[in-house]
């Protein structure tokens, strides 16, 4: 498997990456904080509302299947394996900073890990996505979790974490993610993506205080996960609400919100106890531009914007305090390369230097064409 990994390894136009074979060899130490110091900044700094060199710009799922790098993997390795053994997640991990001048990586892994580590099966089935066959069917069902030991069982990502940190060598900085409750709830309800909700919503109707438990079991874990990456390495951390869009304002406001935001101020409140450094939490709900005002006051240091907001629009509502990151059209990525950078340039312009991170709306699908995602790159460093 050594072999077929290094293959992977082609040879890199970035320099300065260390090569997989010192991590692995152990000529880098896979633990501990002594990291590299950090080159490239802005994100961080964009994130905390201090002056950039540059607007930074990264891509959600950037390390995903418009890469036939990554398909490569992929078709020798089942998703969870890549996620769970540290080497091949970096592997992906490192693929898209080998190719374009992002301002910051995200480790490789996906938010149904917590599920995973509570003891209910996901599966990864290509060209269907991810599959729970034993979802949570009743209240009753919420016995089958086993919440001791969970963060022994997610180790692998912060191993990953640590690994991510020395491979990079202080180039960028690297996020750590989890999926946000609610759209947790989702998926272990429904058994897999819905386009819905339905059954999660019909929980939510029908077992209201099943579904309170059950969404503060989930900001639990969440919020031990996240100190797991943070602990391990993650500079910057994204909360996925990608589930928000099922949910009516007032929904979001009882349902979502509230937990985010324990999430949030539990994480600050452990920082402290824990003498950790804070790190930059950005929140991104997609589908809830409704309710930007009340994202703002939970006091995550960003909010991630999907694409159905106008960018001046979106800092009228946050005000000044808060950093915004997004919101191309994920589809734009199909417009041809003029059209696309001008788009891209537009938008720069519109949010500013101050307080911004570039990015799409929501995740790159997996058609676009590579070299998009040159233009938007650069076109994004051009525009200011
Ligand atoms: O951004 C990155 O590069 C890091 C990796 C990452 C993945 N999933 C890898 C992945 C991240 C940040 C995620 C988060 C994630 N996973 C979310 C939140 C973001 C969003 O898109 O809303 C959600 C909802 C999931 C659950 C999930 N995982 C779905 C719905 C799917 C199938 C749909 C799809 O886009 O493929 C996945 C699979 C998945 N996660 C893939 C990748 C690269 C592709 C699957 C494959 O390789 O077979």
């Amino acid at each position: 498997m050594f072999i077929t990994l290094m293959l992977f390894l082609c040879t890199s136009p970035v320099p300065h990456l260390v090569a997989l074979e010192e991590v692995t060899s152990g000529k880098v130490t896979t633990s501990g904080d002594d990291f590299p110091p950090l080159k490239n900044d802005n994100v961080l700094r964009a994130a905390r509302g201090e002056p950039v060199d540059r607007v930074p710009v990264w891509v959600m799922r950037q390390a995903g299947r418009y890469l036939p790098e990554f398909q490569a993997v992929r078709a020798k390795h089942d998703f969870f394996e890549v996620c769970r053994t540290p080497e091949l997640a970096c592997e992906v991990t490192m693929q898209p900073l080998r190719r374009f001048d992002l301002d910051a990586s995200i480790i490789f892994s996906d938010i149904l890990v917590i599920p995973q580590a509570l003891g209910i099966t996901v599966e990864m089935k290509p060209g269907v996505g991810p599959v729970l066959p034993e979802p949570l069917v009743g209240p009753a069902d919420l016995e089958r979790l086993n919440q001791t030991g969970t963060m022994d069982r997610l180790k692998y990502v912060g191993d990953a974490i640590t690994m991510m940190r020395h491979m990079l060598e202080g180039r960028i900085p690297l996020y750590g993610f989890t999926g946000a409750p609610w759209t947790l709830m989702g998926y272990m309800i429904e058994g897999g993506g819905s386009k819905t909700m339905s059954k999660a919503k019909g929980w939510l109707a029908d077992h209201p205080e099943a579904s309170h438990k059950l969404l503060n079991i989930l900001t639990d874990q969440v919020i031990e996960y996240l100190l797991l990456q943070v602990r391990a390495g993650a500079q910057i951390l994204q909360v996925f609400e990608s589930s928000a869009e099922h949910l009516s304002k007032e929904q979001y406001l009882t349902v979502a919100l509230p937990y985010l935001k324990r999430i949030r101020d539990d994480l600050h409140r452990r920082f402290a106890e824990e003498g950790i450094t804070p790190v930059p939490l950005t929140l991104f709900s997609k589908g809830a531009m409704h309710s930007l005002p009340e994202q703002a006051a939970t006091g995550y240091d960003v909010i991630g914007l999907d694409w159905t907001i106008d960018p001046e629009e979106a800092r009228r509502l946050v005000g000044p305090n808060v950093t915004l990151q997004g919101n191309l059209d994920p589809q734009d990525m199909y417009k041809p390369k003029e059209e696309l950078r001008e788009l891209v340039l537009t938008m720069v312009r519109k949010f500013g230097k101050h307080r911004y991170i570039a990015n799409l709306g929501h995740g790159i699908t997996p058609q676009t064409p590579i070299e998009s995602m040159e233009v938007l790159v650069q076109a994004v460093h051009d525009a200011l």
